[in-house]
């Protein structure tokens, strides 16, 4: 359970570094009412958008994170999304646990074949590109949008495609998974517009952040066909719309993209190293940049 917020403000008057979790709403407000005393907030996590980093930043508040140890378990689980939900596995398993399989028939459960799709990265950091390695062994074409293209040489070695325009990029893919950070500039970066520029055989897999995109929208689209599926980890509302809930091509995960033991093990030992590293002087290694 987070700390309440008045409990967190309480803590933070005596208290030189702050290990925080996403659970923990650290605004502008929050920094003001911190007092001085706050130099370090060490995030428990790669996503920082609870955290105002520029109002840390203004009143001398270094925030930093723990990207890369988690990047590979949550492209894992990227992955996973994108075999699931064309190749209708949950769909399955939930058939054979409600006694509804009556035996092989060549028309029983049919998917889409995941080789040979195009698969559309938005945000191609570092679980981006995690994916993309994934997806190249899985037979998919590989297509980006970022701000700007990536390494020609990492480009190279995962035949992607670099798309400026993230509309046209949309249109074209089978598959788009989201994959960039939540801040205010990607908030329903996926909005109804965009969703509806995907073809309706397209699926989307976001684990990511919820806000990214409109998901009501999606619901919706996804309700009506004119979407075929999604898979999701993350949701607008922390919980998932219901429409959602009630959708058979949709499989939706709890937020544990990254909830591996390992994974938790290794933030838990950037977060200590990101304090020793500040304690001692030095820039710590995982400071987030605006
Ligand atoms: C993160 O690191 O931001 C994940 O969403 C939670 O582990």
């Amino acid at each position: 359970m987070p700390m309440s917020r008045a409990a967190l403000i309480n803590a933070a008057q005596d208290c030189d570094v702050l290990a925080a979790t996403l659970g923990d709403q650290l605004d502008a407000e929050f920094f003001e009412a911190a007092g001085s005393r706050l130099k370090l907030v060490a995030n428990f996590g790669a996503g920082v958008d609870h955290i105002d980093v520029a109002a840390a930043n203004a009143r001398g508040v270094t925030v930093t994170n723990t990207p890369s140890v988690l990047a590979e378990d949550a492209a894992d689980m990227a992955m996973a999304l994108i075999l699931a939900v064309p190749r209708r596995l949950v769909e399955g398993v939930r058939a054979l646990e409600n006694g509804d399989f009556e035996g092989w028939s060549p028309t029983w459960m049919l998917g889409r074949r995941v080789r040979g799709k195009k698969l559309g990265i938005i945000g191609l950091g570092r679980v981006g590109e995690a994916i993309a390695r994934r997806a190249q062994a899985f037979g998919l074409a590989v297509h980006y949008h970022n701000r700007k293209p990536i390494n020609p040489h990492v480009e190279e070695g995962l035949a992607a495609t670099y798309w400026d325009s993230l509309d046209q990029m949309l249109a074209h893919v089978d598959i788009v998974s989201v994959n960039c950070p939540h801040t205010p500039a990607t908030f329903h970066l996926l909005s109804r517009r965009r969703l509806e520029l995907l073809q309706p055989h397209a699926y989307v897999v976001n684990v990511s952040r919820g806000e990214i995109v409109d998901e009501a929208a999606l619901a919706e689209l996804v309700e009506t066909g004119r979407i075929a599926g999604a898979g999701l980890d993350v949701y607008e509302r922390g919980a998932p719309n219901e429409k959602l809930l009630n959708a058979p091509n949709v499989v939706l995960l709890p937020h544990m993209a990254s909830a591996t033991v390992e994974s938790r093990i290794e933030m838990g030992e950037r977060v200590i190293i990101n304090i020793k590293m500040f304690a001692d002087g030095h820039k710590p290694p995982d400071r987030v940049i605006l």
